[in-house]
């Protein structure tokens, strides 16, 4: 209820600027509508959805094995891991880092798993500004192929707790 009810012929249709700003405004809000599922189709960074179910154990255990089976050097004690080109990579993520650090090589398609041991993770891929939401239980598959060679820092950007700001990752990717 408001303090004074207003007289019954209170509507006036917009009219002038105020219509044509209406007007523009409901138009914006179709064309990002339709870009919703434009890029979905055809931008060149989206993820594919696919996706699986997974215990984070499990997912620990193929990170694991994954490391063991492929890593070629340490970073400050955080193994450096090259997966066979145009293979699976595994990423991890859990409070408050991102395992283990990738080696890539340019030009050549992974498919990258992705998943959270314990919550919801942000991955971001810098500076290129790729944005990806982990989640514990999903084994996200997003296949990727790099293009420019560099060194990427991958941080998080969904807050999860104190180390939030300390949880940052590296992809490595080479000529
Ligand atoms: Cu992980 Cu914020």
């Amino acid at each position: 209820m408001s303090i004074h009810v207003p007289s019954a012929d209170w509507f006036k249709a917009p009219t002038g600027a105020e219509r044509a700003w209406v007007g523009l405004a409901l138009l914006w809000c179709l064309v990002l509508t339709i870009a919703m599922p434009y890029w979905h189709f055809k931008g060149k960074q989206n993820s594919t959805g696919e996706s699986y179910r997974v215990e984070p154990t499990k997912f620990a255990a193929r990170v694991e094995a994954f490391v063991k089976s492929n890593k070629v050097g340490e970073d400050h004690g955080i193994p450096i891991v090259e997966p066979s080109p145009g293979g699976e990579a595994y990423l991890q993520a859990q409070m408050w880092r991102w395992h283990p650090i990738l080696k890539l090589k340019k030009g050549q398609t992974y498919r990258l798993h992705v998943s959270s041991l314990d919550l919801q993770h942000g991955f971001s891929l810098l500076p290129v500004n790729m944005n990806f939401q982990v989640l514990p239980g999903y084994d996200h598959v997003l296949t990727i192929t790099p293009t420019i060679a560099g060194d990427y820092s991958v941080v998080c950007n969904e807050f999860c707790g104190i180390g939030h700001h300390m949880m940052a990752g590296k992809i490595v990717v080479t000529e």
